[in-house]
């Protein structure tokens, strides 16, 4: 086996442009880089100057290419937008106002050419939204896919380094599951049965006894049951991962697998859950603003001018607090032509009230507290006016319902009424009531909808960019 010496170490060293952009490697010093050609501008001096980005930040290096190079003329000069190359070379003083440093080349090495550059889909022009998705495989070659996935993944570190300060420990919550942790909705069928042929009993049902789980089994619609179930022992838990929803929802804030983080935590109150979900906020939206400013400058020239000042009054102005109650006598205070539906109490916001109360009335990320019980799941906790459950709704300007959340029902006879009232079967969720009946605690959680979490923080205005290869009805292509 090949030894690894410092010598041939170094040697395959491949610096990072963001590591060059950000003055880490000193002038003069000589550095590797590997990436993709995103513009080439020839001069009268025989020098091609190349713009190679490597996904590592926003900002592309310039190449210095000269006619000293060995493939200058064979190669060099028919590179275009999206070719892959390997550059060596030495660090240099920029001569140009845009940026500090150049790469001066010494070898370029060529690792694939686009065959039929004219034909190339990501050639450096404007592309709509709309047609950058029907190349999902390759959109992220845009300056824009790769910013919101930087920051996609800033946040994503940024959640479990904060609950991971916070106590909480990180559980991987089933994907497969058989029962439905909203209690409603429409689940995705998991399934071996051929469908071409699927046999039925005697009273020509299905008999899933035959499927794979040997019952009916779905994709998740949330971890929160099994988190529960963990807190309920470890104390402070959450997951992060997938979660699917089969809503005929083509909306530009919904997608049918969309990621969710669920902290859930014995021994907290509604308040103390609320109290937790609003610094965790403001933790993610401050560590974009510090990790993120090259991406964020993108988004507020290009996007949204307000994005950064928004973000900003987001960590450092408090939430507004509001019950459900009041918020039902602010709406119908107002003027009645602003809504299609005229609200009552006992009925679920809709958007254009959840934007109303966010972007007009308040002006802020709003938290409402308290809903009716008939419009939350069966295991809010009910409060003691017997109408209301200890629910929250984190709603944010632009998206709307950002974290849905409660205080659980930790009461086993309160618990079996509401399974009975909203028609789900005791049995079925069994596993759920022991938690009730084996040392019980008051406990809440809430869950997180990370890729509206992108929206917010980037200013894009459909999820169907939050993510990279967004699932939406009639829409599973990459
Ligand atoms: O309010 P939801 O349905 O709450 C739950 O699933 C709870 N079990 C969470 C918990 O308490 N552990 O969903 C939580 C969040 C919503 O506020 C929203 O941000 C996001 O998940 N979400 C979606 N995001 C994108 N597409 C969809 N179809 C979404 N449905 C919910
Ligand atoms: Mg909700």
């Amino acid at each position: 086996m090949a030894q690894i010496t410092k010598k041939n170490y170094l040697c395959n060293k491949i610096t990072m442009i963001k590591e060059i952009i950000e003055g880490k490697i000193k002038k003069g010093e000589n550095v590797q880089i590997k990436g993709w050609v995103r513009n080439k501008r020839s001069s009268k001096i025989g020098i091609y100057f190349l713009s190679i980005y490597d996904g590592s930040c926003f900002n592309s290096l310039q190449v210095i290419a000269g006619n000293k190079l060995k493939n200058y003329k064979s190669e060099i000069s028919i590179l275009t937008t999206g070719c892959s190359v390997k550059v060596v070379g030495t660090i240099q003083k920029s001569l140009g106002s845009k940026q500090k440093f150049d790469l001066f080349s010494e070898d370029i090495k060529v690792f694939g050419f686009v065959k039929n550059p004219e034909k190339y889909p990501i050639s450096p022009k404007n592309h709509s939204f709309e047609y950058l998705r029907k190349v999902s495989h390759l959109r992220s070659r845009t300056n824009f896919i790769g910013a919101v996935m930087r920051i996609r993944n800033t946040l994503f570190q940024e959640i479990h380094n904060f609950l991971c300060k916070d106590g909480y420990i990180w559980i991987s919550s089933p994907i497969i599951t058989t029962l439905n942790a909203e209690g409603a909705g429409k689940m995705f069928r998991v399934s071996t049965l051929n469908l071409l042929n699927i046999t039925k009993n005697d009273y020509k049902k299905i008999n899933f006894s035959k499927d794979f789980f040997g019952q009916e089994s779905f994709l998740t619609v949330s971890g929160q049951l099994n988190n529960e179930s963990y807190a309920c022992s470890l104390g402070k838990v959450y997951s992060f991962g997938p979660a699917f929803r089969a809503e005929n929802s083509n909306t530009s804030r919904h997608l049918s697998e969309f990621w969710m983080v669920e902290p859930e935590a014995a021994f907290l109150n509604l308040e103390e859950i609320i109290h937790t979900s609003e610094r965790m906020l403001k933790h993610l939206f401050n560590s974009v603003l510090e990790k993120r400013e090259d991406d964020l400058k993108f988004f507020y020239e290009k996007v949204d001018k307000k994005i950064i000042s928004r973000l900003e009054k987001f960590v450092y102005s408090n939430f507004v607090h509001v019950e459900y109650t009041e918020v039902v006598k602010i709406l119908k205070r107002c003027d009645q032509n602003l809504f299609n539906t005229k609200i009552t109490w006992g009925m679920e916001l809709s958007v254009e009230h959840e934007r109303y109360l966010t972007e007009n009335y308040f002006m802020s990320p709003i938290i409402v507290k308290n809903h009716p019980k008939e419009i939350k799941a069966f295991y809010m906790r009910l409060n003691e006016d017997n109408k209301t459950v200890a629910s929250m709704d984190v709603l944010f300007p632009k998206v709307g319902e950002l974290i849905g959340g409660s205080q659980r029902e930790e009461r086993l006879n309160e618990l079996d009424k509401r399974l009975s009232i909203t028609g789900l079967s005791k049995k079925e969720y069994s596993w759920y009531r022991d938690l009730r009946k084996y040392g019980t605690v008051p406990h809440s959680g809430f869950g997180l909808g990370f890729d509206r979490l992108v929206i917010c923080s980037t200013g894009i205005k459909n999820i169907r960019e939050s993510i990279p290869f967004p699932r939406t009805p009639s829409n599973a292509k990459f």
